[in-house]
Formats: structure tokens, sequence, C-alpha cells
């Protein structure tokens, strides 16, 4: 037996116990007669106590020898500590050590092992393993297994069950592109990895499996960032025989009874926003509404002057930062240049200080009287001592802008409260957006959602105003989750193909099994996904879902732990049929 408890779990009830313990070397301290060692396995840390008089002579010499991490076994006495740590589990009592083995000795480890390491990214990405021995990694994973669990649990309960679905297959598009394995049986010939499992989904629910859900791996070559992975994880589900009604509530069932168990917060039934709402007020389609500053448009009230940047403009619109009215100049043009910066792409901003007597002074006062700029105010909803923002220009992209002003500024002013939580539905997405690059309409979400039938007329008048049953839940400004009632029967499957400009062959070549299964009593169905590395990152206070998975890849898609992707074999390209002409 290499151990009778672990590092976590000993205290005052357990003195005069003889134990066995087994972990790491944390740190040792050699006081010449006496030295301590302090064990470490996932548990905790246990101080180890060698004395020169109480130990026996070899075990307290080899006790000295020990460097950091070396993996060892203990055996020993529980006794009481002299000085007590009121701030460890195990601070009141250290093992008196009677016999020492060496597990194995450890190299020095590349940064400390300590919650504030000096190891950078990617050297901790290097040394991925000793990585997770440090608190926050390990904290990190032990709380994504718990959220995991809760959601197999609850979802079980409501009779869902878990079906695992193929990875090798064909692609399945949800807007990214495939990554793709070569078939040696079948030479010339690729599997696709799934972005998503959605085509199987809808298959099983063919197959009359009423409730699936599946905790699953989805690949996407797209480009990254720190809450994107090219392999994230997926809690997938779908239902038949429900309206959007049913999977709203479902789905916010989970999410309420996660909050709850996860993070002690109780969430009354969540707010519900169209997408042009969302977008007309907060310029984006996932608002943090943990904090107000909505969007006030300015139109009517700032293009009557001759100031010509906005009677240029489609649109003037602006936010009010609270408390923000005794920025100073320079805080200001910094501001300024901020957004001006290419990743934001504004070409100038304008602003407007509401002072505490009710009198306001802006940076086009030469334009725009009090009068106005009072109708400004009421426009954003600013106080006395706030300050209002103004950005003008082409609608989409002025209210991309002003978007990103109101989340930095939010971040600066310390309203993103991590410990907050503010869920929200957004629905009515518009079922196709129009991609300026290939002149063509795509799906928003995927060719298989249903669009409203009541907007069925507009599909071929004007495609853009069609709206579909489908959905996305955000959570402190970020996509958690998102899915829609589907297509279900052969028609306007075939419909919605013509129109996203797939060929009659295309569609049948790609998508026949499925127009096929259609024919064979496809029941109605919806469903939606929830991103499970955002759920665990945003639950846990954070949005860098990397800290949450286990080996994650870095910003360019690679795994600098096991160096992949690299180059392969000669003879494995050669059983593949495939012969490289890159044009590095
Ligand atoms: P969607 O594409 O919206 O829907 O994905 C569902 C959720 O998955 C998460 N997500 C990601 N997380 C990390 N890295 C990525 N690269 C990544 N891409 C997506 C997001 C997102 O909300 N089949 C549909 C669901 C359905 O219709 O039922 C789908 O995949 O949190």
């Amino acid at each position: 037996m290499y151990r009778s408890h672990n590092c976590g779990e000993l205290n005052a009830s357990h003195i005069n116990t003889e134990v066995t313990l087994a972990g790491w070397v944390q740190k040792s301290r050699d006081k010449g007669f006496m030295s301590w060692v302090d064990l470490r396995d996932r548990y905790g840390i246990t101080q180890l106590i060698f004395d020169s008089e109480r130990t026996d002579g070899k075990v307290f010499e080899k006790a000295r020898s020990l460097g950091r991490e070396f993996v060892i076994q203990v055996r020993g006495k529980v006794i009481e500590r002299e000085s007590k740590n009121p701030n460890m589990a195990t601070g009141d009592i250290e093992i008196l050590v009677s016999e020492l083995n060496v597990l194995n000795e450890a190299l020095l480890p590349p940064f400390t092992i300590e919650d504030e390491t000096d190891g950078g990214e990617e050297l901790r990405m290097k040394y991925r393993y000793i990585d997770i021995r440090r608190n926050p990694v390990k904290n990190s994973l032990l709380f994504r297994h718990k959220v995991a669990m809760e959601v197999r649990k609850y979802l079980s309960a409501q009779d869902f069950c878990e079906v695992e679905t193929p990875y090798l297959i064909k692609s399945t598009p949800e807007g990214a592109r495939d990554f793709v394995v070569p078939s040696r049986m079948n030479p010339g010939q690729f599997y696709a990895l799934p972005q998503s499992p959605q085509t199987f989904k809808q298959l099983l629910m063919v197959g009359g499996m009423d409730k699936y859900f599946q905790i699953v791996k989805c690949f996407r070559d797209e480009d990254l960032r720190a809450d994107r992975q090219p392999e994230f994880t997926q809690i997938d589900c779908e239902m038949a025989f429900v309206e959007q009604e049913d999977i709203l509530d479902t789905f916010e069932g989970l999410t309420r009874h996660l909050l709850k168990e996860i993070k002690g917060v109780d969430v009354e039934k969540f707010p519900r926003m169209t997408y042009d709402h969302a977008m007309k007020t907060y310029g984006n389609d996932k608002p943090d509404i943990r904090f107000k500053m909505e969007f006030g448009e300015l139109n009517q009230v700032a293009q009557h002057k001759e100031f010509s940047v906005f009677n240029a403009a489609e649109l003037v619109v602006g936010i009010a930062a609270p408390n923000c009215g005794e920025m100073t100049r320079k805080e200001i043009d910094a501001l300024i240049e901020w957004v001006k910066r290419p990743q934001i792409g504004a070409s100038g901003m304008v602003y407007v200080k509401c002072n505490a007597d009710g009198t306001f002074k802006s940076s086009v006062d030469k334009f725009y009287d009090q009068d106005d700029l009072q109708k400004w105010a009421e426009a954003t909803q600013a106080k006395a001592g706030d300050m209002i923002f103004i950005l003008s220009g082409n609608a989409n992209k002025t209210r991309t802008q002003l978007s990103a002003l109101r989340m930095e500024l939010a971040t600066r002013l310390g309203l993103r409260k991590p410990d907050e939580f503010a869920p929200l539905w957004v629905v009515d997405f518009p079922l196709l957006e129009f991609d300026e690059e290939s002149g063509r309409y795509h799906a928003m979400h995927h060719p298989f959602t249903s669009p409203k039938p009541e907007d069925m007329s507009l599909l071929e008048t004007n495609p853009g105003k069609v709206r579909a049953n489908a959905y996305d839940m955000v959570l402190n400004g970020n996509e958690i989750g998102g899915g829609s009632i589907r297509i279900h029967d052969k028609e306007t499957q075939a419909l919605m193909f013509k129109y996203l400009g797939f060929t009659e062959e295309e569609a049948r070549n790609q998508f026949g099994f499925l127009m096929d299964a259609f024919q064979f009593g496809a029941p109605p169905h919806g469903g939606l996904a929830f991103g499970l590395d955002r759920l665990v990152a945003i639950l846990g206070g954070q949005e860098t879902i990397r800290d949450f998975i286990a080996f994650p890849k870095n910003n360019s898609g690679r795994d600098v732990m096991i160096d992949a992707p690299s180059n392969i074999n000669p003879v494995q390209l050669n059983e593949l049929q495939i012969k490289l002409d890159l044009k590095l």
C-alpha cells in the first residue's frame, strides 16, 4: 500500500496515528539539527519533520538530500505541531518520519510550483504536466469535472440519454473550416472531424431517442482567440416534439441548476432580448447586462447643425460612462487614440462632460448649445458627473466600435464583476446573413435551422429580414450556448439549401442522408449546444478557456508540449497515397 492517507486530510484528531503518505517534495527547510519537508499531493500539503534526536540517522541524512519535486513515500507518526498554521487544513499537525523511500528523483522544475509562478505561458504549456501540479490549474480541472458531473446529473434526471456520435464523419457545416483525416482504405478520400454532432443528433431524433445529450469534442479550423480553441467541448443537446419555449425552459433550468450548485447563486427567470434589440442597444448580439451603459441614438438631436461629420453619418450614437466626468484631457485623448486603433477603427470621438451643476462641456461646443447637449444626455441616460462618448459613421461599424468601447470602459471601471452572473437569452436571430466577400447569403446559425413560419414569405423578397427560430444563451457578455428549432421536412430543407446557393446535386451529395431520413418519419425537433469550456471559465470567473483545458493549444493552434502538428513519416504518406507538393 503506497499510502494510508492523502496529504490534505490529517488533523488533530489523528495525533499519535501511524500513517503512510506519498507525494511530491514541495520544499524543504534545513536547520542543521532539524529539517522540515512540505509533502504535496492533489489534496493538499502535509509537513514532515525529521529531527536528529528522534529520527534514525540514515533517514535524517536522506531527508536532507531531497530535491524539489522528488517523489517520496514516508511512514511516521502524526504529532501536534509546535507552531500551528491556521491557514492550512493540516496546519495543526506534522508527521514525525521514521521511514523514507525515494520513489523517483526529479530534475529541477523549469518554473516554481506556486500559485504565482515565475513561468511564462509558453514554458508552462511546454511542461503542462508540471503546470497541472499548481493549485490554479489543478483546481480549474477539478472545477470543470464538477460542472460536467452536475450537467450529467441534471440532464439524466430529466430523461436525457448520453449517446456517442462518430468523430470520423463528413463535413457538418458550422461556419468554420473542417479538420480532415485521410483514409488509407479509401485512397484520395477524407473524413472530416465534426464541427459539431449536429446532423447526428437530428438523426437520433428521427431514431426516436427523444432526449439526447453528449459531452463531446468538436473540431473547428478557425482563428483562435481567448474564448476559442480548435478542439473544444460542447454539451450538445437535442429534443423531439418541442417548440422553442420547451427548449428555453429546459436549458434555462440546467443553467439555473449550475449557478445554484456551483456558485450558490439564485437567478430568477432569465431575461430575453431580441437580436435586433441587442444590436441596437448594445451593438452586440451577446451583451453583458451586468451594467447598463445602453446606446442612445442621436441622429434626431445631432444632425440639425453645421457639424458635417455627424450630418454625413448614417448613425450617431453615444453612451454615458458613469462617474467619468472628471476624466482629464490626457485620459480622454488616450481613449480617443484607443478607439482609433485599427482593431477598433473609429475615425474620431466626440465627448460631452456632464457637470455637477447640470451644465455641459463638450468637444463640439462650437456647433451645439446646452439645449442640444441636454437632449443628448437624455438619450444616453447620462447623469451629472458622467461623460458621454459619441461615435458616428456607418451604422453597423459604428455600433461594433461603440460596443468595444462600452466593454473596455466597463472593464476599466470594474463593472464586469466576475462573481456576478447575468444570464440572458437572445432570440429571433436572422436566418441568413449576407457575406460581402462571396456576395451570397449564408446561414447565420447553420442550414438546418427553421425560419419563423410567419417570415417564410420574405425568403423570396427580402431574405435578410427572415427571422429564425434560433436563440443564444449569453452569460456575462459571452455566448455560452446556441441552438434552434430545426427544419424537419424534406421540402423546406431542400428549399433552404437552394437559398444558400447549393445546387440540387451538391445538396444531395453533402446532405442526402439527412433529407432521406426526413422521409422516414422525422419528428419536430430542436436543441442547443453549450460551449463547456466557456461555461466553466465564466463560472470560474474568467474568460480565457485555455486555463480550464488540461492540454490546450496555443494561439497558433500548436500543442507545444507534444509538438503537434508535425510532419508525418514518408511511409505513412505512401500508405495514404498522398504526395506533398507544398508551396511554402
Ligand atoms: P455553435 O456553433 O453556436 O452551435 O456552438 C455552440 C457553442 O459552442 C461554443 N463554441 C466554442 N467554444 C470554444 N472554442 C470554439 N472554437 C467554439 N466554437 C463554438 C460556444 C457556442 O455557443 N450545432 C450547433 C448547436 C445547435 O444548433 O444545437 C452549434 O454547434 O459557446
